[in-house]
Formats: C-alpha cells, structure tokens, sequence
C-alpha cells in the first residue's frame, strides 16, 4: 500500500514539473547520470569518440544521445539485469532512458540550479604513483589501415625479492586505439620463448602460458575502455616472484593513420601476505566448436560439478566475433539454480571482467553450468566471413573460443585450489579425451603433487599427441627423472632441446641429470650455456658452481692440477663469496709452486670463513712456502 502510494507521488511530481514548464535540466538531472555513466569513457583521454563532460559537449549530441540510450548501444554493457548482480554496473533505468528523451525533446535546458562537480581525469595514475612502473621495452608501430592487431607487450620485472601485488594500473597506450588488454603473469619463460629478442614482444590473440613451474591463475587482470581501477580486497593481494614476466596481451585497432603504442604497468605493492588464495576455474567448449557456415544457432555446454565450497568473486566470458547468447549458471544440490551471467547479445569489443556486488556461494556438490551459442549466419554483422565459412575453436581472431572464467575462493582450511584443478581437469579429459592441454594439466598437476608415476601416462599420451611439443617433452622427462630414469628423462630433455635450443628449463633438466650421472664435462657446458643467454639464472649458478667443485676436486685427485686450477679460477668466478672456491683455488695454486697467488686465496677463504681452521692452517702453510 505504501509503496503504490509513494510511486503515485512520484508520478505526479514528475508531471507536474513538466506540465509547470521547468522541464528536464542539464544541471539537475542530466549530468549526474552522464557523469557516473558516461564519462568514464567519453572525456579527453578517454576511449569514446567524443567528451562528454560540459553542457556544451553534451547539448551538442542530444539527440543522438537519445538514440543510443534508448536503443541500449550506450552505455555498453553486456550482462542481462536479474541474471548476477556486479559492481559497477553501466545500466540506465527505464527513467533514465526517459530523461535523455525528454530533454532532447524539450529544448535541451541547461537550468539554473549548480551542476554537480564535473569528473576529473588527470593524466596521472587513478590510485597515485604506482611503487614500480614498468614501460613496454619496445613500442609497437601500429599500422594506418588493416584489421585488428593482437600484439604482446613483455615485462622483465628486474624484481630481486618476492612483492605482493594489491593493484594494478595498465596504460594500454592511447585507448582509442585499444579495445582491450589482458595481463598476465609468467613464471615459466613462455614470453622468453616466443620473443624473437628481449623485450621485442610476439603476436596472438590468446596466450597458453606454459606449464613447467606449475602455478595458479588467480586474479583477472585486465584493462578495457573505461575500466575502473581498484585495488584488490584486503588479504587478495597476489604474488610476484622475481624471474616472473608480465605479459601484456593487447587488442589494437588501427586508427586511419600509423600510430605507436607503448603501454605502461603500474604495479602497487602491500607488505600484506595474501590472506585468501582465490583461483580461476575455467571450463571451456572449445573443443566443441566445429560451427557450419550459415548455422544461426550453434549451441556449445558444459557442466561441472564442484569438488568442494566456493566464493565465486567474479567472472569473465569469453567468445570471438560468432558469439551470440552467453550463459552461466550454478545448480545446487537442493535444486536451486542461480544465474551466474547471461548475456543476450555478445559483443567481443565490449567484453569485460564482471565482479560480483557480494560473493556467490555455491556450496560442493554444485554443478556449474554454461551454454554458448553461435550466429555463423550471413546476418551477423561482426562475421569475420562474408560468405560465411566453417570456423573452428582456435586463438586466431577468426577462430572460435568457448570460455566461461570463474574466479573462486575454495572454503575451508588448507589450499583446495589443487584438488579444484585435478577435478576440473579430469572433467575436461573424461568429456574430451586425449586432449593435449587437458593430458599436459593433469600431469603437471600430478607433478606439484609429487606424484610422477601417476603422472607419467598423461605426459606421455602428450608427447605422443604432439611430438613437437617441447614443453611436453620437457615434462616428461621430468617425471621420468623422479622415478629414477635417468637416460630416459635425458633423451626427452634433448628431445625438448632439439625443437627448441633455447628452452633454458629443459637444459637446466639436462645439465643436472649429467651431473648426478658423474657426465661434468656435458653438464658444464649445458650450465655455460644457460648462463651465456641468461647470466643472472640462479639456479644455473648454482648447478655450475656444485659441477666445476665436483669436477675439479676429481681432476686434483687424478693429479691433473692445470685441469682442476682452471675450473676453480671458474667456480670462484661465479662464487665469488664461496670460501671453500677460494681454498680450492689456492691449493692448486700452491701445488704448482705459485705460492704467492695461493696465499691471496687462501687469504680470501679466512676472510669470508675465519672461523674455518682448515683455511688458516694452509694460508700458514702456504705463506712458509713463500
Ligand atoms: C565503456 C566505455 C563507454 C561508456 C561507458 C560510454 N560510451 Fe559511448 N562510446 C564508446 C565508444 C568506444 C564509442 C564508439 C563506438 C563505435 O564507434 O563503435 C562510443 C560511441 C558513442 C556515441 C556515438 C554513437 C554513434 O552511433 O556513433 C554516442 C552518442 C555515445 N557513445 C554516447 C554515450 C552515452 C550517452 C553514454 C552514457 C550513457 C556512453 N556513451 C557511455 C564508449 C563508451
């Protein structure tokens, strides 16, 4: 009864002002919507064609404002109301839509009342200056004419210690030019691989990281027009490990003339540990995408059941230019079904990360659904083929994906993010059997697990699936290496080496199966190698060092002195802090009477170890030589 009244009440006020003449104003009525909806994209730097931020600039496209409002155009936003709820939401409502008309209609008054503040957007960083801002080594020349451009930008962080990551600002370069950008976070080298030079970045639209160092995705990162950038939650921070890249995987469209793009990262950094360690859980139809040319409605599924508790944070669909209703759902064990998105009428150029208002629980035992379907017809504008053709699933633009990216928290102690991945994984297997990157997952998961034997079938139906494959060949070997086959896991690490000679984990895997099988001189030359191209690998060091050591002591003990002098002068090189590399030195030294040098050695060994009787007792020794 209240609420009739109230909206009544509303009614009739409405009316009344409009009858009385005073009608829709700028000032009170209109800006404040253009202002929290509009601007963020429509001011100078901003991606829309045109600011909208004075009376004046707004007045001046009125009508057309109308238009696009009432035909749901602008504000873009995908996802249908009443299927999710999200922050930040660009959705008018129908008296919104009705304002835009109104005032266009009655004279476009700018009214006498004060504007709200009108937003600002300084050149500078949304949530000031970042603690480390990484520029794009190389800027991209963007060409004047031609189709979408899908370039990747690498970042070597120089990072010397791990840092906890609570924001991320991306200046993806001018974004009239950018559609979107994805960051991601490498722990494997894949960008290292696939650049042509350090820092020259490599095309594509989609990137598989690799799987060596298995790892967890855990937040979305991603910039598109308008994006409003926030800091993670308290205790959400990620983290970033040195020897990690940022991989800056960008959407581009050419402008007309040649441009340059040179995007730019701003990493915020917190002191607080991650507190909750959230994962994407991603189930994917690609595998399904085989769309007829003319099929107006090619319709993909996919349903998983959870193994354990979730938050679900946010989400993220993903499909190319065919993609047409996009839907996410949850079923509950007690049958409920709660809608996680739906979008009606999929846009690739508007694609975006969805946050959840408030976290969805789906407790375990729920089944996560999705269901894609596809215009391959003649009568979707954004077919990239006209006549249309058969497309497959693939990561070219042209090509077909099928993703439905869910951000979850497992709840419950420990970490369940590696059960949650062992289950999707088998999920994906069990629908799609002998599928390369479900056979490498699974058995790069079973390897975190320390689990080869249970490993080793699913990396070598990978192996087998694409022989030319380095990295499967790399992880086999190192399944292979753990169950003690050591001249089987070196075939398959030389194997990986001879498709890809700068596959540094692989030869990191080589050097030190011939060093544990007493083969110093192959395995010093695999750790000389890694250092040439990369001098600051540690791990590397650490392997040449333990080899030239061992080497060299057996060279001394066969009394081969000059052999073994050589290789310490080397492991002292590269150890210059080790005091047991300067004694060896020095005894080498003494043993071809060069005393004085020895004793400078010997010397070194006190300093770094004075507490080592050992070294001082031959410094004496050496010093009597004299
Ligand atoms: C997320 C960023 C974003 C937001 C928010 C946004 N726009 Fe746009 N707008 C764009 C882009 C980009 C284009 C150019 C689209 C194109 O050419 O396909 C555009 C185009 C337009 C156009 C020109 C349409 C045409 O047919 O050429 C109008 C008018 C417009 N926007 C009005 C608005 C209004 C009004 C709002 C708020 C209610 C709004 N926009 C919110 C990004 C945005």
């Amino acid at each position: 009864m209240g609420l009739t009244k109230l909206w009544a009440a509303w009614l009739v006020a409405a009316g009344c002002a409009g009858w009385a003449g005073t009608g829709v104003e700028f000032n009170r009525d209109i800006a404040p919507v253009v202002y929290e909806y509009c601007a963020p994209c429509h001011h100078e730097w901003g991606a829309g064609p045109f600011a909208l931020v004075t009376y004046a600039q707004v007045r001046s496209h009125a009508r057309q404002i109308a238009t696009v409002v009432r035909s749901g155009f602008m504000p873009p936003w995908l996802p249908e109301a009443g299927y999710g709820s999200f922050q930040d939401e660009l959705r008018l409502s129908e008296a919104q839509k009705r304002l835009f008309e109104e005032w266009a209609r009655t004279g476009t008054e700018e009214g006498s009342g004060a504007a709200p503040a009108a937003p600002a957007f300084p050149d500078g960083w949304a949530l000031g200056s970042p603690d480390l801002v990484l520029k794009a080594p190389k800027p991209f020349k963007l060409p004047a004419s031609g189709t979408d451009v899908f370039w990747n930008f690498v970042y070597r962080t120089g990072l010397k210690t791990p840092r906890y990551v609570r924001a991320v600002e991306i200046r993806p370069g001018e974004p009239k030019l950018i559609h979107h950008s994805n960051l991601l976070v490498d722990r494997a080298g894949t960008a290292r691989r696939r650049e042509a030079a350090p820092g020259a970045g490599f095309p594509g639209m989609d990137v598989t990281l690799e799987r060596t160092s298995f790892d967890f995705d855990s937040h979305f990162l991603f910039w598109k027009p308008g994006t409003i950038v926030r800091a993670e939650a308290p205790g959400m921070a990620w983290k970033l490990d040195p020897g990690a890249d940022l991989i800056l995987n960008s959407h581009m469209q050419p402008s007309g003339k040649p441009e340059v793009v040179r995007p730019e990262v701003g990493l915020y950094f917190t002191n607080q540990k991650p507190a909750k360690e959230p994962m994407l859980l991603e189930l994917d139809c690609d595998w399904q995408l085989e769309i007829p040319a003319g099929d107006a409605n090619f319709v993909v599924s996919d349903r998983f059941q959870l193994p354990e508790d979730v938050d679900v944070l946010g989400v993220y669909p993903h499909a190319h230019y065919l993609g047409h209703v996009l839907e996410g759902w949850a079923e509950l064990p007690d049958g409920e079904k709660k809608w996680l998105i739906k979008i009606p009428n999929w846009d690739l150029n508007w694609q975006a990360v969805y946050k959840y208002r408030a976290p969805v629980f789906l407790p375990k035992g729920t089944w996560i659904a999705m269901r894609y379907s596809y215009d391959n017809s003649e009568r979707n504008v954004r077919n990239p083929y006209h006549p249309p053709r058969r497309v497959m699933g693939g990561d070219r633009a042209v090509d077909e994906m099928s993703h439905l990216w869910l951000q979850v928290l497992p709840r419950g102690a420990g970490d369940g993010r590696l059960a949650m991945k062992e289950a999707l994984l088998r999920h994906r297997l069990a629908r799609n059997p002998a599928d390369f990157d479900s056979e490498m997952g699974l058995g790069a998961v079973l390897m975190a697990r320390l689990d080869a034997p249970e490993a080793m079938p699913y990396l070598e139906t990978a192996a087998r699936l694409r022989p030319g494959d380095a990295e499967a060949h790399n992880l086999l070997g190192g399944a292979l290496d753990r169950v003690a086959e050591g001249r089987a896991a070196e075939a398959e690490f030389e194997e990986a080496l001879k498709i890809e000679p700068d596959y540094e984990n692989a030869r990191l895997n080589l050097a030190r199966v011939e060093a544990r099988e007493g083969r110093f001189d192959a395995a010093l030359g695999d750790y000389r190698k890694i250092l040439k191209a990369d001098p600051g690998d540690e791990a590397a060091t650490a392997g040449l060092a333990r080899a030239l050591e061992v080497r060299g002591g057996q060279l001394e003990g066969l009394g081969e002195t000059v052999e073994a002098e050589g290789l310490y002068k080397e492991w002292v090189a590269v150890e210059p802090k080790s005091a047991a590399a300067h004694d060896a030195l020095g005894r080498t030294l003494e043993a071809v009477g060069e005393y004085g040098r020895a004793v400078t050695e010997f010397e070194a060994a006190v300093r770094l170890e004075p507490g080592n009787a050992d070294y001082a007792r031959h410094r004496a020794e050496a010093a009597r030589g004299r």
